[in-house]
């Protein structure tokens, strides 16, 4: 429960790469951004999957492969452990990532996944969504279960396609007391802009980061450093506060 003197809070907490760069996951910005030689841009796009499947499916098939081999980090655990106890405390929380790993959702948090998951698979055709973590030879395409079209596609939003959730994601934005961005460099939109936009709305930003993002001007505190040595901190600081 709150103490009755402290504000009800309502904190909006986005994610980038940086959060599971510490779990060993690659973020897409600081190898250069580049593939096998291709632009991730490039990849990641539905023309390049119109184009040249094979090569698409095998960069996304390896990404789904090494879910398996990466795991939480103290990030991840205190953002669930901070989405638990506002909870309880009746605050407002809400996380959204662009990440698409499951890192959040295997450490317990209620995750907004505004880009997908690679841990489902979509029906190009009929639409349907599978979990599927087991089919992860870059070789094979896997074929839908409901309507029986030969390939189904990563569950992710390619550039050019429109993200996820975003009505809740703009409610939960323009109503949040406060706002921290986490390891996300602020180049893509729409997610870079829910900085500028939480701030406009009256909010007290924050950012963590290991190096300043594009957007930083629209942070009234930056916190540098590594998102697993940070957040715990932080975290703490709010719970102590709130
Ligand atoms: N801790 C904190 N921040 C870190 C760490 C770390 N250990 N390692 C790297 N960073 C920071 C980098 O300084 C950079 O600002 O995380 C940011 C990662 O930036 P990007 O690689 O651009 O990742 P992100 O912002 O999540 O990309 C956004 O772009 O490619 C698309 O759809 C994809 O969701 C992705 C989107």
């Amino acid at each position: 429960m709150r103490d009755p003197e402290t504000p009800r809070r309502a904190l909006v907490v986005l994610t980038g790469a940086g959060v599971s760069a510490d779990s060993g996951v690659p973020t897409f910005r600081d190898a250069g951004g580049l593939w096998e030689g291709h632009r991730v841009e490039e990849v990641a796009t539905p023309e390049a999957w119109a184009r040249d499947p094979r090569t698409v499916w095998r960069f996304y098939q390896l990404r789904r492969a090494a879910l398996a081999t990466v795991a939480p980090n103290p990030a991840h655990d205190a953002l669930a452990e901070l989405e638990r106890e506002m909870t309880a405390r009746g605050h407002g929380f809400t996380l959204i990532t662009q990440n698409v790993d499951d890192l959040h959702q295997r450490a317990g948090s209620t995750a907004i996944a505004m880009h997908g998951r690679l841990a489902t698979l979509a029906c190009e055709r009929c639409g349907a969504t599978t979990e599927d973590r087991e089919n992860v030879d870059p070789e094979r395409f896997v074929p839908c279960a409901a309507c029986g079209h030969a390939r189904l596609r990563p569950d992710v939003v390619w550039f050019g396609e429109v993200p996820r959730a975003l009505d809740a994601i703009d409610r939960a934005v323009r109503s949040a007391t406060h706002f921290a961005a986490i390891g996300t460099s602020g180049v893509v939109y729409p997610a870079a802009g829910l900085l500028s936009l939480a701030r406009f709305a009256g909010a007290e930003t924050h950012v963590v980061s290991l190096d300043a993002p594009e957007n930083l001007h629209a942070a009234d505190r930056f916190h540098p450093g590594r998102a697993a040595e940070v957040v715990p901190g932080l975290v703490r600081q709010w719970l102590d506060a709130w």
